[in-house]
């Protein structure tokens, strides 16, 4: 499907916006814009992390709730999301995970477009509330969600400890070292008996 947005900034003519479900060969390009978006000092508390392999699973597992805008061949934003069926309670929760729209296309209804096509979705799958979260101090995303009719904010605070003055974490990462030592030692050993042709031992 596809809709006129709002006028292009660059050129007056109307920006052509396509949303429509993700592909297989999308895979690239949504990771990449997420890469300029979610980057790690600006994301470092976020509790998820923006990898191939959290797209990649998401998009095994969760295939009809990603979705991605297209403008004239480009992929200009996706939205990628889960459903939350929480033990104990009667609701259904139709969790957005990660929405994203390419600074150059910024606040021309792209991310609009994106969040009307999954809440469709959501409720489609049976979602009765749709969750969202983000660091407090993303005022675009704040801002737009807030435009976008989602309230009832309830601040987490994330608190961090470092493990690797842990002496379980030292012992630990001295098991790994002379694992690995022993692993490069039986390759090596190996090299060598192949060169001199004996057969290898077990
Ligand atoms: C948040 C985000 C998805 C908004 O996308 P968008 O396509 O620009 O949003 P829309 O055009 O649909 O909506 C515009 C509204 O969003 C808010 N907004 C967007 N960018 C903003 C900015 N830089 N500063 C303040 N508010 C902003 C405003 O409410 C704006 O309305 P206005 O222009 O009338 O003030 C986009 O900025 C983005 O990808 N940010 C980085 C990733 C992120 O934070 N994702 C959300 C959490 S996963």
């Amino acid at each position: 499907m596809s809709d006129n947005g709002k006028r292009n900034a660059d050129n007056g003519k109307p920006a052509r916006i396509e949303i429509r479900a993700m592909e297989i060969g999308d895979l690239p390009e949504v990771y990449d814009l997420g890469e300029d978006l979610f980057t790690a000092e600006r994301w470092r508390t976020l509790y998820r992390t923006w990898d191939e392999y959290e797209l990649a699973t998401l998009f095994a597992s969760e295939g009809d709730l990603c979705i991605v805008a297209e403008l004239d061949d480009d992929i200009v934003g996706f939205a990628l999301g889960t459903i939350l069926d929480k033990r104990g309670s009667a609701w259904v929760y139709g969790h957005l995970l990660w929405l994203g729209v390419d600074p150059k296309v910024g606040r021309r209804g792209v991310a609009a477009k994106l969040l009307e096509r999954m809440t469709e979705t959501f409720i489609v799958e049976g979602a009765r509330i749709l969750l969202v979260d983000t660091a407090a101090d993303n005022e675009a995303a704040l801002a737009f969600f807030r435009k976008n009719g989602f309230g009832d904010e309830e601040p987490h605070v994330y608190l961090s400890k470092n493990l690797t003055d842990d002496p379980e974490y030292k012992a630990h990462r001295k098991r790994e070292k002379l694992r690995d030592a022993a692993a490069r030692r039986r390759a090596r050993k190996l090299r060598m008996q192949k060169r001199a042709g004996k057969p290898a031992e077990g």
